[in-house]
């Protein structure tokens, strides 16, 4: 099975232009109660961002304006997609390692997260990440 699971937001445009309402509880696309969102925007030429996993938390990342690229990697299988369609959200699973790439300047990422913050949370070395799902599975 793909790393690469997507949930679809409807789009709620009209003639003015396009919404989306991201509504808990309501025809629920996003597979969590949503406890944190946040958004990266800015990022400076030729910065990647991420390279960490998560041990709990799970996450939907949408890329709302302009692009970039999001690699998942469980341990087993490495993907790479394209982020540039504002009514699709990338769900993230907890256990999963994750880089962004190729941000474009106009570049907003939206991210919907299961949890608060939580620094014990990450795993921000791709080798302890390894030992940690070989010991999982
Ligand atoms: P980090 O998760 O390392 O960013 P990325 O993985 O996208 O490169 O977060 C950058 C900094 O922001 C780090 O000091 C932690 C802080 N931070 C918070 O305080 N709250 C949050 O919700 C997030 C996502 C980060």
């Amino acid at each position: 099975m793909s790393l690469i699971q997507w949930v679809d937001f409807q789009s709620l445009g009209d003639h003015r232009g396009q919404l989306v309402a991201l509504e808990i509880g309501y025809e629920q696309a996003v597979p969590f109660d949503i406890k944190r969102v946040y958004y990266i925007y800015h990022t400076a030429p030729g910065v990647s961002r991420g390279f960490h996993a998560h041990k709990k938390l799970k996450q939907v990342a949408i890329c709302i304006s302009g692009s970039c690229r999001m690699v998942l990697d469980d341990g087993k299988v490495r993907e790479s997609v394209e982020m540039n369609v504002p009514t699709r959200g990338l769900l993230i699973d907890s256990l999963m390692w994750r880089e962004m790439h190729d941000f474009s300047d106009d570049c907003v990422l939206i991210v919907l997260a299961s949890e608060h913050y939580d620094e014990s949370d990450y795993i921000r070395e791709y080798n302890a990440f390894r030992e940690l799902i070989k010991n999982e599975t």
